[in-house]
């Protein structure tokens, strides 16, 4: 049987948990995995090649093309689409409008959490997600589950956005979470729901340093235990 630890850590877009799901794979020396950036590249390859996400076939024409490969170089994420890396274009506007429309396609999710399971079977894996300990991990060591105060969140994400695209509105990052924290917690395939047993971790006043810390503290017992 295997015995490797997964720390699954969920909650809404732009609450930090790929920083901290970053920095804990990196303390631990366990993998990360990104599973937003893979329905993001979804999306990018729907909207590249005009997939109707309304249409079945196409849809499942189009996942059989994608090809999607993790590179971690110091524990950042670098993602290929069909070999081309996309890790820069899968976090702009046009993608981010896109991609819970994407992510809401059962066929797709059949398929990213197929290849999710696959990546945390045998490894120690930090992933983060919507639904990483719902549906993905439900026997995951430690889940997490994330939130931050909206206003918090939005001034987090403009700030990131604003080097590669200066044009875009504090307005405009407000609207897009809200618009796709609404789509995650209410479509029917799998919606953004806490798992009953995860810890809930809401970082509106914590520093990246003190989350960190926290999330150290709770995978311990299982890292010694082994
Ligand atoms: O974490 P993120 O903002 O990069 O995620 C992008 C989108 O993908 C977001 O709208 C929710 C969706 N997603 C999902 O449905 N399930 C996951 N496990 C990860 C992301």
């Amino acid at each position: 049987m295997s015995n490797n630890i997964v720390v699954a850590i969920d909650g809404y877009s732009s609450c930090g948990k790929s920083t901290l799901a970053k920095a804990l794979a990196k303390k631990l020396h366990f993998i990360y995995v990104d599973s937003g950036a893979m329905y993001r590249a979804v999306a990018l390859y729907f909207i590249r090649n005009n997939v109707d996400t309304k249409n079945h076939d196409q849809v499942a024409g189009a996942l059989k093309n994608i090809h999607l490969n993790f590179h971690s170089r110091d524990y950042q994420t670098h993602i290929t689409l069909n070999d081309e890396e996309v890790s820069a274009e899968i976090r702009q506007m046009p993608v981010s409008d896109k991609v819970s429309e994407v992510a809401a396609i059962k066929e797709v999710r059949k398929e990213m959490v197929r290849q999710q399971q696959r990546m945390g079977k045998s490894k120690n894996v930090v992933m983060d997600g919507r639904d990483i300990g719902t549906v993905v991990f439900p026997h995951a060591q430690l889940k997490l589950f994330m939130t931050a105060d909206p206003k918090v969140r939005a001034e987090r994400r403009y700030k990131e956005l604003q080097s590669t695209n200066p044009d875009i509105t504090l307005e405009d990052v407000f609207e897009n979470l809200a618009h796709r924290d609404y789509a995650d917690t209410t479509r029917e395939e799998s919606p953004l729901t806490r798992a009953e047993d995860a810890i809930v971790l809401d970082n509106t006043n914590l520093t990246p340093e003190q989350q960190l810390q926290l999330a150290v503290d709770l995978v311990k017992p299982f890292v010694d235990g082994r």
